[in-house]
């Protein structure tokens, strides 16, 4: 079959790199970068580290408003897909990118395969939600990572083409994780970051969904990492959105919150496993701390991966941005004295089997051509 797909942020460009394996030992792969994330550390880093090909077309539309960025892609994707002919276009979870290729393939007849299809959030305040649900809408094939997924779909009256197939990030988690399990990985990254993080003696932290970029929301989680950072230092691993919106709201987080630029795939699992525990409003980091045992608050009201938070264990919470509640919860599941000691036999017994979503994928489609 011959396939676009349709990438443009990180978390794209890192699904992509989990796919492409199984994708391309059975397909014929166009793939098109939109150019949504433009930073080195944003996208062009994970090329080289995850041995992404360079793109077929690179649409380079960068930031903007909702508007502006989904018309520019769409501009700029039509054609190409009038020049491709391909039997299907191929997209990836939430983001705008996902919207366009969606959109833009549908308006021209050409079927559309949708990984990451299903989740709900059931918040059409979110952007990536009003996202999700118009890609499902317009898919031929529903690739869903969960049995809630499913059930989402279903209840959308959506039945048809729709295939549980697992989490295809838990693919790359489990190719590359065993990297990151050996306490040297995290002394290489804390030496290359000049920061001394020891294994169960810091926690790590990523902010960037837009509620999360408001000011009074902002002050509410930098209150969450300043008393978390007066337990163990914090590593901020800032989107540069999140970044700019601080700055534009004049606010500044406690010294002892170490920002640092967005990392590496392969740096922030170590940075995860290693960790006291994780607190995040990222869909993939949440799931990646659920994967490496790491306890997670996320910084959110709710989440689409109500499996991942079910089945810890109790090790995930969504505490949104409760200050008291985070507090509670991060003392309960990262106690200073037993962090430590419960990181290192994390960290040594990490042991993550592939989901086989990637496989499942490529197959369905092989047998629709
Ligand atoms: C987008 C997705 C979100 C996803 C996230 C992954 C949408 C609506 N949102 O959010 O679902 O979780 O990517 O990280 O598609 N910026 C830079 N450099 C970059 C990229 C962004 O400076 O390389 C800044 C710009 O100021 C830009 C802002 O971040 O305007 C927002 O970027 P955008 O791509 O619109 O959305 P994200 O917040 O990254
Ligand atoms: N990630 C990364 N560097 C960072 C922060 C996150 O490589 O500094 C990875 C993370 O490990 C996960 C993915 O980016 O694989 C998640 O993407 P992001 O948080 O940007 O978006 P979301 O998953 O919320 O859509």
């Amino acid at each position: 079959m011959r396939i676009v797909s349709v990438v443009g942020t990180r978390p794209q460009l890192i699904k992509a790199a989990a796919l492409m394996p199984a994708l391309r030992a059975r397909h014929d792969e166009v793939f098109v970068d939109t150019g949504q994330h433009y930073d080195e550390a944003m996208a062009g880093a994970f090329f080289a580290e995850l041995s992404l090909p360079r793109p077929d077309h690179s649409l380079g539309v960068g930031g903007g408003g909702h508007a502006e960025q989904t018309a520019r892609m769409l501009l700029a994707l039509e054609p190409i897909l009038v020049g491709e002919r391909p039997d299907a276009v191929l997209v990836y979870g939430d983001t705008n990118s996902t919207l366009v290729g969606a959109l833009a393939a549908s308006k021209l007849g050409i079927a559309v395969a949708h990984v990451e299809a299903g989740l709900r959030s059931f918040d059409r305040r979110m952007p990536e939600e009003i996202n999700r649900v118009v890609a499902d809408h317009l898919s031929r094939w529903l690739f869903a990572p969960t049995p809630a997924a499913v059930a989402n779909l279903t209840a959308e009256g959506i039945t048809s083409g729709v295939l549980e197939v697992g989490d295809l990030m838990q693919d790359l988690a489990s190719r590359v994780g065993g990297q990151a399990r050996d306490p040297a990985a995290l002394a290489a990254v804390a030496s290359g970051l000049g920061l001394p993080l020891t294994p169960g003696g810091y926690a790590f932290a990523t902010v960037h969904r837009a509620e999360n970029r408001e000011p009074a929301a902002m002050r509410a989680w930098a209150f969450i990492l300043g008393d978390a950072a007066a337990v163990r230092p914090v590593v901020l691993a800032l989107h540069p959105g999140t970044r700019a919106a601080l700055e534009t709201a004049g606010l500044t987080l406690d010294p002892a919150v170490s920002v640092i630029a967005p990392q590496g795939y392969r740096t922030t699992l170590t940075l995860q496993l290693h960790a006291a525990a994780v607190l995040t409003d990222s869909g993939g980091v949440q799931r990646e701390a659920a994967w490496l045992r790491t306890p997670c608050l996320i910084l959110r009201d709710r989440t689409e991966w109500v499996e991942a938070v079910a089945e810890s264990g109790g090790q995930m919470v969504v505490v949104g941005l409760d200050r008291g509640r985070a507090s509670a919860e991060l003392a309960r599941l990262a106690p200073t004295a037993d962090a430590p000691r419960l990181a290192a036999e994390r960290a040594s017994g990490f042991d993550l089997a592939p989901a086989g979503a990637g496989t499942a994928i490529a197959a369905a489609l092989e047998g629709a051509a």
